[in-house]
């Protein structure tokens, strides 16, 4: 069981722009089969995380229809609504009690740090992030939300092109001094 943060970015390091758009990226050419491709990746995966813009992105997106099996906590200050269906849990707690939880719920399986950047690095803080794969688009945005703001060291343990996609699979170091 490792927790992984699982992202497409642009090349310059942004996985949406300042207004939360992902038109650069939902226009590529990607292979759903093709290597680090997410159904694979998915179905190790027993719960999620993310924070409260990628929340409403998903909600805005899809209409409010919620497509993930997998208990899912999504951090918020804020009284956010629910979806109608799946299992969703609100939280301002501390990563590590919700790591805990989400190890508890995830029946063995992998932990996904959906994003945004920030909150994969509350969890790097906490030396609870594992992994980060990274799709890369051939895109520049120039500014926008942040891939992970944080001094990281990382090991490259994989690449693949996956069509438009250079695709990288990184195990966290820890912490880099300057
Ligand atoms: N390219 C991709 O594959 C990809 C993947 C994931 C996400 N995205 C997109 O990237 C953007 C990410 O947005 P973002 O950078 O704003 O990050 P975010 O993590 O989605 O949302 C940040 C918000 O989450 C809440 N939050 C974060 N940490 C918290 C904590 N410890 N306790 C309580 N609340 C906490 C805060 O919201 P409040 O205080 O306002 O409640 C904070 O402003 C979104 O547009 C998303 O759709 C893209």
């Amino acid at each position: 069981m490792a927790t992984h943060f699982y992202t497409a970015s642009s090349l310059d390091g942004f996985i949406a722009t300042a207004e939360h758009s992902l038109d650069w990226l939902l226009t590529q050419d990607f292979d759903e089969n093709g290597p680090m491709a997410y159904p694979g990746f998915i179905r190790g995966v027993g719960a999620l995380a993310m924070g409260a813009s990628t929340f409403e992105w998903v909600m805005n997106h899809e209409k409010g229809r919620w497509d993930y099996t997998q208990p899912t906590w999504v951090f918020t200050h804020r009284d956010l609504s629910p979806p109608e269906q799946g299992d969703v849990r609100f939280t301002q707690a501390d990563v590590r009690q919700v790591h805990t939880e989400m190890t508890a719920a995830a029946g063995g399986k992998d932990l996904w740090i959906v994003g945004g950047g920030d909150l994969a690095g509350q969890f790097a803080d906490a030396g609870l992030l594992d992994e980060v794969w990274i799709q890369y688009a051939p895109v520049t945005l120039g500014s926008g939300a942040p891939l992970l703001p944080r001094r990281l060291d990382l090991e490259l343990v994989d690449v693949a092109r996956n069509r438009s996609f250079l695709c990288g699979r990184y195990r966290v170091v820890g912490g880099r001094d300057l």
